[in-house]
């Protein structure tokens, strides 16, 4: 049943797909643009000398973001996720790691449940603000959460990125029959939001597709 502003994403994002990025994490650990957001986020909190942190991460699928900095000493994380699949795979690896007790667990579109979920000092979207039409409820409600650091990891800001988003779009509408579309929303639009919840750019790795951007609360 389509969810969350027509995208679908218990299709898209069903068990089989959460098994494999599970196994995928299990054999090479974390990869990527999330390896750049986490690198990202390690050293801001070095920085910020924040011991003792929290982590919401929303959207995180099998729960990467999560099972690292849990290793780094998070006392605790929450989990909100639009996929059922995902979050169910979450529950076991949190189990199997050892730190079920310490992780919460919210299913839904974050934007519809935001209001019983918890600030955190970390608060990370890893490929995530790209599945979601309305980015000003997505990105205001999930900049509100974050005491210290915002992590996100979007498409690049570049002419070639936002074409071949479009024909992505085509060929899932118009070929695969999917209910679901990605977004190549553009960086000064979330810059924008940020700003306006009191957070500023603090660094930004651009890749050649996906772009790492870590903002932090501004002091005061
Ligand atoms: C492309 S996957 C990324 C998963 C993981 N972060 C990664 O990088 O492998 C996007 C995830 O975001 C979730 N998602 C997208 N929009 C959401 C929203 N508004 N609220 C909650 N979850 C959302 C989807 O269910 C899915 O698990």
């Amino acid at each position: 049943m389509p969810c969350c502003q027509g995208q679908d994403f218990d299709r898209m994002f069903d068990a089989r797909r959460a098994r494999k990025d599970l196994r995928a994490y299990s054999r090479r650990g974390a990869r990527g643009a999330t390896r750049r957001l986490l690198d990202a986020v390690r050293a801001s909190l070095r920085e910020q000398q924040a011991a003792g942190f929290t982590h919401l991460d929303i959207g995180g699928g099998v729960g990467v973001l999560q099972h690292e900095l849990v290793r780094d000493g998070a006392v605790h994380t929450t989990a909100v996720d639009a996929s059922h699949a995902y979050l169910e795979l979450l529950r076991l690896a949190a189990a199997e790691r050892g730190y079920e007790a310490r992780q919460t667990r919210i299913e839904g579109d974050f934007t519809q449940v935001a209001d019983r979920v918890e600030t955190a000092t970390v608060v990370t979207l890893d490929k995530v603000i790209c599945c979601y039409p309305d980015i000003a409820a997505l990105v205001r409600a999930s900049a509100r959460k974050a005491t210290a650091i915002y992590g996100i990891v979007v498409p690049c800001d570049r002419a070639w990125v936002r074409a071949l988003v479009g024909l992505a779009n085509w060929l899932l509408r118009r070929v695969l029959r999917w209910q679901f579309r990605v977004f190549a929303h553009s960086h000064r639009t979330i810059d924008r939001l940020c700003t306006e919840e009191g957070l500023i750019l603090d660094r930004q790795d651009p890749g050649l597709w996906w772009c790492v951007r870590l903002y932090r609360r501004a002091a005061g």
